[in-house]
């Protein structure tokens, strides 16, 4: 059996119907170079998603890779259970430097930070002997596949079929500024801080949201002075501000920590994605001194935070994410994707189409959003064959082409990236 007949006998594949993926090429990525994937068959194809989302530098960037080589010489893995490690240490003091936060609980991916997160906001309450029940989150957000990060990201459409699993969460409307109510962007920023401020009244467990802006909602960007208001908002009515930094920090956005630039100050935050520049599973809760000393005492008092995962710390993937973030500052990278952004927003300006209903555009992060259209196939199965035929991947989030590269992209990878979304777009067009 070839590779792909092997991964059709054996490999189950996420958010995939099965039955169609069975019928349907699958490329094989056997090696990757740069910015480009290369499948077993040698085509090359650019990775418009920055492999989900979390690839900074393109593949085999060499700082990172001899930086995780000298470690797995040394030690490939120690868990934090009653010992620690000097890579989990130094990254820990890092991302608190980083971030002006003070703790920081490791886990290995984004859904496990955010269930981390929940599970320090609930007991801070219970260890304060104060009794709380609500949580608040935005619909339209999206925290992770995991029962508790499927409570508060709930979406009708991908998880009604785990409904009796999953816990009650006060979704609250967030406020596009792409929307249909008629109402100035004022005015409707306004109405919705009322409606949390009305929700906030009910001395709610937390408020947790993403930063910056729901991405995998669709690349939805929070208006100007959003973020601040919940922020200070919640602090006012003393409730636990989580927020979601797993897909916009350390430069989505172009911006380093995206919180500190939307003024805005969490209890709890989340990171995981780029930490490691993709190279290596890693995310990190981290919250201040306030929470931690709640969950100080006897040990009787079982004050302690119940949470760990076997490869809490990983001192490889610690490693990976410490010359991730030195590579920032070496090659100034904010600044690049600051410069880059202006690069997109031009050539964003050619895109305008009948087809398109908006596109949304923030940094390194573009989300074509497609009217509904009628094609042969669902648009994001139509797109993404599309690019793998003209050389990208690009995987959409239903009628929302994402274009998400890994940040420190070449301007010439970029601008052909940007060429094949349009003329894939141009061809739709022709077709409907
Ligand atoms: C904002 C946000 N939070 C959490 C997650 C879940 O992360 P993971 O897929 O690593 O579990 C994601 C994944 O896309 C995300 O975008």
């Amino acid at each position: 059996m070839n590779l792909e007949e092997l991964d059709k006998k054996y490999i189950w594949h996420p958010y995939t119907q099965m039955r169609d993926a069975l019928l349907s090429k699958i490329r094989v990525i056997e090696r990757a170079e740069g910015f480009y994937l290369i499948d077993s068959e040698g085509n090359r194809y650019i990775d418009g998603v920055a492999s989900m989302w979390c690839n900074v530098w393109g593949h085999g960037k060499r700082e990172i890779i001899d930086a995780i080589k000298e470690e797995i010489d040394r030690l490939q893995h120690s868990s934090l259970f009653g010992l620690s490690n000097d890579k989990a240490i130094i990254l820990a003091e890092k991302l608190c430097k980083l971030t002006y936060m003070d703790k920081v609980f490791y886990s290995g991916d984004g859904s496990s930070a955010v269930e981390v997160a929940l599970k320090m906001a609930l007991q801070y309450w219970i260890n304060n002997k104060e009794k709380r029940k609500k949580v608040i989150s935005l619909k339209n957000g999206y925290h992770g596949d995991t029962i508790g990060t499927m409570s508060i990201g709930y979406i009708e459409d991908f998880f009604s079929n785990y409904k009796q699993l999953l816990f009650d969460v006060k979704q609250i409307t967030p406020p596009y500024i792409h929307r249909r109510v008629e109402m100035s962007d004022e005015d409707y920023i306004n109405h919705c801080i009322d409606v949390i401020e009305r929700e906030l009244k009910d001395e709610p467990i937390c408020l947790i949201m993403e930063s910056g802006a729901q991405v995998a909602g669709g690349a939805l960007i929070y208006p100007k002075g959003y973020q601040s208001r919940v922020s200070k908002l919640c602090r006012e009515y003393d409730t636990l501000f989580i927020l979601d930094e797993i897909a916009t920090g350390f430069g989505r956005l172009g911006n380093m920590i995206e919180f500190i630039a939307q003024d805005s100050r969490p209890d709890i935050v989340t990171f995981g994605k780029m930490l490691t520049a993709g190279y290596l599973p890693l995310a990190a809760t981290l919250t201040t001194e306030k929470i931690f000393n709640a969950f100080l005492g006897e040990y009787h008092e079982h004050k302690q935070l119940y949470h760990g995962h076997t490869f809490t710390g990983n001192p490889l993937a610690c490693v990976a994410a410490l010359s991730n973030l030195d590579l920032y500052e070496k090659y100034n990278l904010i600044e690049d994707v600051r410069r880059k952004e202006r690069i997109i927003a031009s050539r964003l300006e050619e895109f305008k189409s009948d087809i398109i209903e908006e596109i949304r555009h923030k940094g390194m992060m573009i989300g074509i959003q497609l009217k509904n259209i009628r094609v042969g196939k669902a648009i994001n199965y139509l797109i993404m064959e599309e690019g793998f035929k003209r050389g990208a991947y690009i995987r959409p989030l239903g009628n929302v082409m994402m274009l998400m590269p890994p940040l420190s992209i070449d301007d010439c990878v970029l601008e052909k990236l940007l060429d094949i979304a349009y003329n894939i777009i141009r061809d739709i067009e022709k077709e409907v």
